[in-house]
Formats: C-alpha cells, structure tokens, sequence
C-alpha cells in the first residue's frame, strides 16, 4: 500500500498515527510477439490477443513455457540517485505524461481543470493514485502503435476532489467520516479502474478520446461475485477499491486487485465484498466478477503461470504486516482456441499459502476445508512475527466449517495451515525461464525472524526467488533462495546495509521480469530526506537475475512512488504510473497528480537493450 492508503484506512482502523510505510505492485505481460504484428488480428477479440502476444506458447513464455529471445542485457547509462521534480531517464529516452488523475476517459466527458467536479461528472474521469496496469492488443489494430491501457486507481487524488485543499481544520479522517452521500460518491468515483484505447501517432502517444471501450469502473459500480464463497460474501458488491496491483489471464481480461478487507471510504457495506481480486474484460465482452475461489486478503497482484498442458497457477501476495504468499491452481484448463470457455475458469480450483522452509525448500499448503487443520475450532495463533521472541501469542478460535469460511477468512486460513508469514508480500512476477520472484517491501516492526525473513525490524525489504518444483504450475514444492536484501552499504545499521550489487534501493515493490527476461523494480520508500538522502526519489531499477546487479533506470519526481510497467509487444514504449507526486507535473491547483507516462528512446528501439 502506498501512504495515501493507510492515511485513509485509519478511518476503519482506527489508527492514532500514520505507520510510515512505503508500498505498492505487479502484473504480467506477454511475451514478446516477434514481428508479424501487422498482419495479426483477424480472428476476433481471443485470437487478437493470442496473435499479439503468441497465444499460448506465448503466454506460457511469459508466464510459462518456453520462451525464444531471452536476453538479459541493457544498454543504457545508469543514472544516478537524485531529487528534484522531474522525471529522470538515461541519455537517449524521452519521458511524456499520458494520463492523469481527472482526465476525461468516458466519450463525452470534460475532464478536472481546477473546478470541482459532481459526482456524475466525477464518475466519467480518471480515478487517483495510478498504479499497477495492463496494455491490452485492440482487434485491427497493430498493438505497437494502439491498444487498450487497464489502470487501476489505488487511492483518490484528494486535489482532485478539493481543488482549494480540505477546509480549515477537516482531516482527511474526518472529511471521509462526516462526508454526505454526494461526497461520498465523488470519493468512491475516484477509485476503481480506467480502461482507455491509447494511440501513438508520430511517434507520440496519446488517449483516444470518445473511444468506445474507454471505461471506467469504480467504488460506485455494481459487481457480481462468483466462486465458491459467492454465496456466503453477498452475491454482489457495490465498488471496487484500493485497487492496488494488478495482472492479467492468458485470456486477456484484466484482474485487478483489492488491497483491502473492507470499504474504508463506505463503511456502510459489508466488509464481505472487498478484498478480492476482481476480473474485468477491458474489451467489455465478459462482464467483471469478483472471483472468490482466489480468497480474501490485501492483495496486491497477481502473476501467471501456464503448463504445456494449459493448467494455470495464478500467484499472488497479501500485502500485510505480515502477510502470506499464495497460488491457485485452475481445476479445468486454459482453452487457447475458445476465449469464452475460460470466462469462469477462476472460479474453481485449489488456493495454496506458500511455506518457504530453513533449508531452501517450500511447501504450497492446500487451503481446502477439512485439511491442513482447516476445520472447526482451529487455533490461529495471528501475527506471531510481531511479538517479542518468548511471548506465548494468544490463539483465536476459527471455526472453518466451509470452504467459503476458508475463503472469506483466508489470512487466518494461511496462518493455521502453517505458511510462513513474510515481510509484507508486493509484487510477484514470472520469468520466460519460469523463475519466479516476490518483493518483501519491508517489516520494521518484525521482532522473529526466519530464514526467508532473515532481518528483525526489516526496514530495507528484500526479494526472494523460487522455481517450482519440475518448474510445473501444478506444483505442490518448490525451492527458493534469497535473491537480494535491499539497504545501502553506507547506512550504519547492521540490517540496513543489504547485499545489493550496484545502484541500491529501499523498499521494493513493483517488479516485473519481461518477456527478454530483464527484471525490473520499482519502489515505494519513505519520501522523506532520511530516506532520499541515501537512495535519491523512488526510482525504477534493472536488475540482471545473473548478476544481480543493479542499475537505475528512471527517478520520478518528488514526493511519488514509481509503481505499475506495461509496455508493447515490441518493447518499444513502456508506460509507468508516477503515483502521488507532491507538485508534479505542475496542475492549475499546484497540487501534483498521478499521472501514467510514456518511455521511448529516441532511436526509436527497444528499451532497455
Ligand atoms: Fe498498494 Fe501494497 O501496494
Ligand atoms: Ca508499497
Ligand atoms: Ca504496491
């Protein structure tokens, strides 16, 4: 979660005080599409989407199988740790806003230009605090130069809302509390997901404006839940919120995800509605579902994985303090030639929380009632990472009757199932070698630690790699290893310094391995100048899973977080989302706003490379 959130979940909380924290995500594109991207698109919206990114085969490369051109190297100069209110590149790429919280999306709209919009007007711009997306192909149309953009809004732009600030004496906590419905409507308008056709033309890429698919979907919008908790969590939800990572399926609708267990800005709903990850077909086909069978937490994104024999694992991280690292596994399999016979496939299958063991090895702990423990009067003994070595935790009796009860309560599911409570999962992405990697943004108030959670009060954060065992989506082993721990070496705290080789960081959080294999990080530290002074603005980092070494690719401007990367097939242009800049990019207001930006190399070739 990024700061924004928790100042906004203390509403529900009841926090005395803001936990400084950074946070944010992660999603999976394709794989690379090789060229013939002018000739695809003919066999509507499913084979569109397989020709872009080379259906299944394909997707297995970025999510599975085998994959053709994987190539670690980059080319361009780092750059070095800075602050200052720009957006800084290498030598040779150029950076330009795209989208911004209150631009117009739905045809027809007028978008924020410095007076307050109501909340019909509010419900037709873009959401606030951008972060994780997907670039989707667009049937006819050469997905180098078009395509639809899904992004999710974690958190209002609060400027947005309140061009002249909050009045005299309002907290943000109370204006949320005491606020009246059309309040309240403009503030859940501004949460959600955009869906917008984007085009380059002379080589700048721009929103379609009035086109037909851009959408959007917010704490406003009515939601069907399915799976097997559907029932026992309401049916329906009104509203989408803390839409936080995201990813994608093989089938190309978007899941996105809600980093919250309940409705922080409505409090009125029930809390049985949030907290799952939410399918959206950004092409408008398939209607948007929550899907229950992949359980309740805060999630933060998901990522795929896809065997030869199109069984499908999705993996996903609960963002909490702490929080457990989970996979499900699809009963049926990915039909590559029927995009409709997948439009439920998310509803039934196995949930897993992952155990990372001392000597290298894990264990996917089923999440099934009647296993693992899951059953009534289970004994869930909470946070225990949290409490001095010593301290006997005092068990909670959860009563897992049904699978719905698992899947409602899943945290507490995890837990007594026995997986290992890690330091606030982020993003997990999956190689074309089928490498798997998660961000453990960071735990300073973890007073265990463990092997795969090394460091008590883990300001720094770390990211661990694991590959399944026979690297099989079905897989119920796998083995993993540390692959970094973030720090600097100049910090004077022990458990500070990291092992990073390199440009260091603090805080990771966004990752993503390409379909070139290059991994990339993206943080979300503290903006304040204990922490900038040491690793500059948060920043976008590669890398190189051999190596490990680091270099710094982007630093955005000040007081934001870098999350969400998407980018073509031909990875020619990748947009990354700059999420609650302090002034940037300069508004009629003075207040910043999150904005998605575009990168492209002057030379015109892919980056990175
Ligand atoms: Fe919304 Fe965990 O970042
Ligand atoms: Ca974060
Ligand atoms: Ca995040």
């Amino acid at each position: 979660m990024s700061y924004i959130t928790d100042e906004l979940r203390m509403v529900l909380r009841k926090q005395t005080k803001t936990i400084e924290i950074p946070g944010q995500m992660m999603h999976e594109v394709l794989a690379e599409a090789g060229a013939q991207r002018r000739t695809i698109l003919r066999g509507g919206v499913g084979a569109a989407f397989a020709a872009a990114f080379g259906g299944s085969t394909l997707l297995a490369a970025c999510g599975g199988g085998g994959v053709g051109d994987v190539a670690y190297g980059i080319s361009f100069k780092g750059i070095p740790a800075v602050t200052g209110n720009t957006v800084v590149v290498p030598e040779g790429y150029t950076t330009s806003v795209l989208f911004s919280a209150g631009d117009a999306v739905l045809a027809g709209a007028s978008g924020f230009t410095g007076t307050a919009l109501d909340s019909v007007a509010m419900e037709k711009v873009s959401g606030g605090q951008h972060d994780g997306m997907i670039f989707f192909p667009l049937t006819g149309v050469d997905p180098n130069v078009g395509g639809l953009l899904a992004i999710n809004h974690e958190a209002p732009d609060l400027y947005i809302l309140e061009p002249n600030g909050l009045p005299t004496g309002v907290s943000q906590t109370s204006y949320i509390t005491n606020a009246n419905a059309e309040t309240r409507k403009r503030l859940l308008s501004t949460v959600g997901v955009s869906v917008i056709e984007v085009m380059k033309s002379d080589g700048k890429w721009t929103v379609k404006k009035n086109s037909t698919f851009n959408k959007r979907y917010s704490g406003n919008t009515t939601f069907a839940l399915k799976g097997p908790a559907a029932e026992a969590a309401g049916n329906t939800a009104i509203g989408t919120l803390n839409n936080c990572a995201s990813g994608m399926t093989p089938w190309g609708t978007y899941l996105t995800c809600e980093e919250t267990t309940d409705n922080y800005l409505d409090p009125s709903r029930p809390v049985n509605g949030y907290g799952w990850v939410v399918e959206i077909d950004p092409q408008g086909v398939f209607p948007p579902v929550k899907r229950t069978a992949l359980g309740r937490f805060d999630h933060e994104n998901t990522a795929y994985m896809l065997d030869s024999d199109n069984t499908l694992a999705i993996y996903m991280g609960d963002d909490s303090t702490p929080g457990c690292v989970y996979k499900f596994v699809a009963t049926n399999k990915y039909n590559p030639t029927n995009r409709d016979a997948n439009k439920d496939l998310l509803d039934t299958g196995k949930l897993y929380a992952a155990e990372f063991k001392a000597d290298g090895t894990g264990v996917w702990k089923e999440l099934t009632q009647g296993l693992n423990g899951l059953v009534a009067g289970a004994q869930d003994l909470g946070n225990v990472t949290q409490l001095a070595v010593g301290v006997t935790p005092t068990a909670t009796i959860v009563n897992f009757n049904t699978q719905s009860n698992v899947l409602i309560e899943t945290k507490a599911a995890a837990r007594v199932a026995g997986a290992t409570l890690m330091d606030r999962p982020e993003w997990v992405t999956v190689g074309p070698d089928r490498r798997i990697y998660c961000t453990f943004t960071n735990n300073g108030s973890r007073l265990r630690a463990d092997a795969a959670n090394p460091r008590i009060n883990n300001t720094q954060g770390h990211i661990i790699r694991w590959t399944e065992t026979a690297s099989s989506a079905k897989a119920t082993t796998f083995a993993w290893e540390l692959f970094l721990q973030a720090g600097d070496s100049r910090l004077t705290a022990s458990n500070q310094k990291g092992n990073i080789v390199g440009d260091s960081f603090t805080a990771p959080d966004g990752i993503d391995v390409d379909p070139k294999g290059r991994l990339w990080v993206q943080t979300d530290s503290s903006t304040s100048a204990t922490t900038t002074n040491t690793f500059g603005n948060n920043a976008m980092y590669s890398v190189d899973p051999v190596t490990k070494k680091s270099t710094r690719f982007l630093t955005g401007p000040d007081g934001c977080e870098i999350t969400g990367l998407t980018y073509t097939p031909d990875l020619k242009t990748f947009f990354v989302n700059i999420q609650h800049p302090t002034t940037w990019p300069g508004t009629v207001t003075g207040q910043g706003k999150s904005s998605t930006i575009v990168i492209q190399r002057t030379d015109g070739n892919t980056i990175g490379s």
